[in-house]
């Protein structure tokens, strides 16, 4: 993985307005003190806020300000902050290191954690009912079955527990598609349905489909996972923020445990591609997705 040449500051911008409003959302809900100062610590600190960017971008790209997708943008970092908080348990990956800092176990208790984890998905599920009222049901279907196979992804990722005739590749992929992939597919077609249904579409609107951002979300998502194998095989903590070296430790069903090193970053090459052509219908208005697929394929982090 080389070092980003890309001028990555005006990309992550949105990263404000996400966080603000991520604040505002959680702020309003009454919470005994212990519980705000657990899902504020998970949600709050740090991380790169990748799907809400991608929610945000999908939408810009059809023309509808940012601005418009937020309340997707906030339910889909409570999912992923909640799925984070609940993979470091002990029951699961135990891990005692995140975004720099303890995971929420290590530092508010495990019944803390777990109970801030239901939250941040049930605060998920209130930010989507403050969006347009012809597009919640259109977030919801999308976060409530990419949810779902988060958690199956995780069962996978786990247990294997997989059927009878499936190879070692097929395992591997079902796994990346599903406790990753689901959800960054996820973000780019809330995005898109942010801009299509929310009601502010401008006339003569960008002619993409939603299938080229279940494409580029498909191709994204899995593409993702292998880098965060390969982040887990070559970075060190200090430079990630969390414990590395320790998918091989586990016996993860990793990229690079099945294909090695070399062939997984070919195939994070060939889904970039991937990626990449999948926004041709966009023309310019694709480059901030198309910027944003270059730094997934580089990160370090
Ligand atoms: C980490 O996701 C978990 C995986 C799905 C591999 P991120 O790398 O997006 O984590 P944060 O949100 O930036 O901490
Ligand atoms: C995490 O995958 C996927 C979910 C949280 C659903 P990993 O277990 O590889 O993520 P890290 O490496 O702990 O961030
Ligand atoms: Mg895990
Ligand atoms: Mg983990
Ligand atoms: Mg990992």
């Amino acid at each position: 993985m080389s070092d980003i040449r890309l001028d990555t500051s005006s990309l992550f911008a949105p990263v404000k307005p996400i966080d603000a409003y991520l604040l505002n959302a959680v702020r309003r809900w009454p919470m005994p003190d212990r519980l705000r100062d657990a899902v504020e610590y998970a949600l709050l600190g740090g991380g790169k806020r990748l799907r809400p960017l991608l929610c945000w971008y999908w939408c810009a790209a059809l023309g509808v300000p940012g601005e418009e997708s937020l309340p997707g943008c906030a339910a889909i970092e409570l999912v992923h902050a909640f799925s984070l908080v609940h993979d470091d348990l002990p029951a699961l990956d135990n891990d005692d290191l995140r975004r720099g800092r303890p995971t929420l176990h290590r530092y508010a208790g495990e019944a803390m954690a777990i109970l801030a984890g239901d939250a941040m998905l049930n605060l998920a599920y209130s930010a989507i009912s403050e969006s347009a009222p012809p597009l919640q049901p259109l977030l919801v279907s999308a976060l409530s079955h990419a949810t779902h196979k988060m958690v199956a992804g995780q069962v996978y990722d786990l247990d294997g527990g997989f059927p009878g005739d499936w190879t070692r590749e097929m395992q591997v992929r079902a796994i990346h598609e599903r406790k990753t992939g689901a959800l960054m597919q996820a973000a780019c077609t809330m995005g898109h349905h942010s801009a299509r249904h929310g009601g502010k579409l401008p006339p003569g609107p960008l002619a993409a489909e939603i299938g080229a951002a279940v494409h580029y979300g498909q191709s994204i998502g899995i593409m993702f996972q292998i880098v965060d194998d390969l982040i887990d095989l070559t970075q060190t903590a200090e430079h990630t923020g969390k414990r590395t070296r320790k998918d091989a430790a586990a016996g993860k069903l990793t990229y690079p445990a099945v294909f090695g090193e070399g062939a997984s970053r070919r195939e994070v090459q060939r889904l970039r591609n991937e990626a990449i052509g999948a926004l041709a219908t966009l023309k310019d208005a694709g480059k901030p997705l198309a910027d944003l697929c270059e730094y997934l394929c580089v990160r370090t982090q």
